[in-house]
């Protein structure tokens, strides 16, 4: 069902960091499945296009620089409510406000390179999960 799903980025902070692991437990051991998964490095134009909805924001030009800058993992996760409960797990966008124990307060740096991104809504989670995987691929 369409609000099983989720669609998430580990972000280039964290993977440089070799934070990836860690996270990937986190999100599994809270009761995630992984539905698709790969590692890329999104060009700027595609950053651009994930992000077009912030386009009028201060911070647009630094986001898509920050993650067009190096290696990403993309992936879509499964479990029930998964938008809401995945925003529960990572905490809030700014790391200096997440509460304790979540993967933000945790792994990110700040409020632009906060380690992972998920989908705000269940219609935004299939946009973002169809920009990066073909139907065929997410199971
Ligand atoms: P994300 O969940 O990927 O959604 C939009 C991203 O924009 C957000 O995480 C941050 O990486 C970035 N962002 C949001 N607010 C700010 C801000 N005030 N300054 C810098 N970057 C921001």
């Amino acid at each position: 069902m369409d609000s099983d799903i989720t669609f998430s980025i580990i972000k280039p902070d964290a993977v440089s960091k070799g934070y990836t692991g860690q996270i990937l437990t986190r999100i599994t051991g809270s009761g995630f499945t992984i539905a698709a998964l790969r590692m890329v490095r999104l060009t700027r134009q595609q950053a651009e296009e994930f992000y077009y909805v912030h386009r009028e924001r201060g911070f647009y030009r630094g986001l898509v620089e920050f993650m067009s800058s190096g290696p990403v993992i993309v992936m879509v996760l499964r479990k029930a409510d998964a938008v809401d409960e995945f925003r529960k797990l990572i905490g809030s966008t700014d790391p200096a406000t997440a509460d304790r124990g979540t993967i933000r307060a945790e792994f990110a740096t700040d409020v632009q390179k906060n380690a992972v991104h998920g989908a705000d809504s269940p219609e935004n989670a299939r946009r973002e999960a169809s920009f990066f995987f073909p139907a065929i691929e997410i199971f």
